[in-house]
């Protein structure tokens, strides 16, 4: 079990904690290739998602996670909620939790707001996106894949391309890319770099063709342009040739070097059409090992001690 109530960001989880949700996640990968992929183990136990930004991967995935262990699933659509009628986030959580929820999975657009809520309520609350900070089950998904593709993460190399400022997966990978023991580099228009990003251990190159050469994992952002104010990079097709992938680059890399993603693409931006449907691409792959990394972190957060493959399910 995790000994913590509630999974808020990459940087404050152990190694230890790391590795314990990607071996349990490969216990759900299994019960996922069943022809019955489900089981009891949260069954009476209900997972709440409060999405107050869009999503497709990681809310599907998380409602999937949570039907596939046997829990119930309640899902608030901040847009036909009354949070537009002026209610805070305070009172959304209070109200939330009234209903009696084991888990609040709540994605916001202010970085903090996850750490916020979870002062409010006794559920545990998980992370799926706040603001630019972090993303914490998509970095657990990207080393599930990671380690899945390669085998291991120690001693890898790994590129993060494009909008490390903007980008909460870009903070999750890189606690978690480098917690596991890679080697993590980073590049990008120097106006979407944070200042001072060497000081969590990664290395910033000023041209793609050095950031990319002979590495294991070529890890492509997608262009925030929702977050971005005008004005900081020259035009899409600019960024497209300065910083966008395809399969002519992607020889620069190690022969066996995988390229990851982490939705939605701009297929022609950030990815060539061609790159993007390549099988050197393991986009839906990731997407996948979403839906038993989650179960994990639900099963470790929520399940009491009993174990995953415990009986089979009825329903
Ligand atoms: N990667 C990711 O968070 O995708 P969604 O926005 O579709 O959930």
């Amino acid at each position: 079990m995790l000994h913590r109530k509630d999974l808020l960001g990459l940087q404050e989880t152990s190694v230890e904690e790391i590795q314990l949700i990607l071996d349990t996640a490969e216990g759900m990968k299994q019960i996922l290739s069943r022809p019955i992929p489900k089981v009891p183990t949260l069954r009476g136990k209900t997972v709440c998602t409060l999405f107050y930004e869009a999503s497709t991967r990681t809310r599907t995935s998380f409602e999937g996670a949570a039907k596939a262990l046997g829990a119930d699933t309640m899902s608030l659509t901040v847009a036909a909620s009354s949070v537009t009628k002026g209610e805070t986030l305070k009172d959304t959580i209070l109200t939330v939790s009234s209903l009696g929820p084991h888990a609040i999975v709540m994605r916001h657009k202010m970085s903090g707001s996850p750490h916020f809520a979870a002062k409010y309520t006794k559920a545990h609350v998980i992370n799926a996106g706040d603001g630019c900070h972090e993303h914490p089950t998509q970095g657990l998904l990207d080393l599930f894949t990671v380690r899945e593709k390669k085998g291991r993460v120690e001693g890898l190399q790994i590129a993060i391309i494009g909008d490390i400022l903007h980008s909460r997966v870009a903070r999750s990978d890189i606690w978690g890319y480098t917690k596991m023991g890679a080697s993590v580099r980073l590049c990008g228009p120097s106006t979407l770099m944070p200042v001072e990003i060497e000081k969590t251990g990664v290395t910033v190159c000023r041209r793609i063709e050095e950031a990319i050469e002979g590495v294991d994992v070529v890890y492509m952002l997608r262009i925030q342009l929702e977050r971005q104010q005008a004005g900081l990079f020259p035009s899409v097709l600019e960024y497209a040739r300065l910083f966008g992938m395809n399969p002519k680059r992607l020889e620069l890399a190690a022969p066996e070097a995988i390229v990851m993603h982490p939705g939605p693409i701009n297929r022609g931006i950030e990815i060539s059409a061609e790159m993007a449907d390549s099988d050197r691409t393991v986009i839906l792959d990731q997407v996948t090992n979403g839906l038993a990394v989650r179960m994990a972190v639900l099963y470790l957060l929520l399940g009491g001690g009993a174990s995953p493959d415990e009986g089979t399910d009825e329903t």
